[in-house]
């Protein structure tokens, strides 16, 4: 084994994102807002989008002291913004090395009162701009990637793509729904774009503290606990940890992986305790 090789193998190298570059959709606020200072902390320069601008100038404000950032309001669901995304993106960073389509949106009703747009609105978010965003950001993605070191797109799914949720006590039809989906669409791009050398691969998280999780955590944070196997939610931290992995030489060989990150709970039924 070459001195080169154990180098290799040092974390300080394996998980560094020195030089890359990044997009996070939906990165002013939640998991958006913890990623892009992860990515920031370890070494890649980042460019945050999100719908609203005063939104994306105070997110911007919080990670400039952690790295090279920049911030643009943009829509994912509109073609306009989307081509004005990646023109920023062009002329800022002249490729793309990850893509982390993070930007989501849920709705909850019964289902008699579920309505047509809600179901649209978030198909439309969760999936249809997932796809979208990733075949318009190709052609950089593309400039930036190498078969030593393919370019990532990395699509936040949920734990909800996986089994049905119960502890929402609102059903989120389309969500969970966009979210299966999405996982699903992930593995088709993986093997689709693999030749171009882009791996995709998505995350679904579990319950972690955000906007998205505000009233559920208010009115139901035990039962979530209590679903959990480790009887917790999400820490920021392990959110940084499974996209450090996914964007670095470490995760250069992981490819149409959809990877959990809820402590279980999406392939638990719950704690229960035994009865006679
Ligand atoms: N938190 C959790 O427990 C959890 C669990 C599983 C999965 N997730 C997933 O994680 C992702 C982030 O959610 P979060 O919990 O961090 O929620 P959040 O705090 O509400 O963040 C959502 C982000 O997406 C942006 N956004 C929404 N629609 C957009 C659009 N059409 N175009 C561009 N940006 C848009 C929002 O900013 P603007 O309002 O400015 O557009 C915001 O920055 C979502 O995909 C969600 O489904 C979260």
């Amino acid at each position: 084994m070459t001195d080169a090789a154990t180098d290799d193998f040092k974390i300080s190298n394996l998980f560094s994102l020195e030089g890359k570059t990044a997009l996070v959709t939906g990165g002013s606020s939640g998991l958006g807002l913890i990623m892009a200072k992860g990515l920031l902390l370890n070494g890649a320069r980042v460019m945050i989008a999100s719908r609203k601008k005063e939104k994306c100038d105070l997110a911007l404000e919080k990670l400039q002291q952690y790295g090279d950032c920049s911030a643009m309001a943009a829509d994912v669901t509109d073609a306009g913004d989307r081509a004005a995304l990646v023109s920023a993106v062009e002329s800022t960073f002249g490729s793309l090395c990850i893509l982390i389509n993070n930007a989501g949106a849920n709705w909850g009703a019964e289902i008699e009162d579920y309505p047509d747009t809600g179901f649209a609105k978030v198909m439309n978010t969760n999936l249809n701009a997932v796809f979208s965003m990733t075949r318009d950001f190709l052609p950089l993605l593309e400039k930036a990637a190498s078969a030593e070191d393919p370019a990532r797109v990395i699509n936040i799914g949920s734990m909800d793509g996986i089994h049905v949720p119960i502890v929402q006590r609102v059903p989120t039809f389309a969500y969970s729904a966009s979210k299966a989906a999405l996982h699903h669409l992930t593995r088709t791009l993986a093997v689709d774009l693999a030749p171009k050398n882009i791996t995709v691969n998505a995350v679904a998280p579990g319950f972690f503290e955000s906007r998205m999780t505000d009233y559920v955590f208010e009115h139901f944070k035990a039962d979530i606990e209590d679903d959990c196997p480790l009887h917790r939610v999400g820490r920021p931290e392990e959110m940084v940890g499974i996209i450090t992995y996914l964007a670095s030489r470490a995760g250069a060989y992981t490819n149409g992986t959809v990877i959990p990150v809820d402590g279980g709970t999406s392939i638990s039924k719950g704690r229960r305790p035994w009865t006679e």
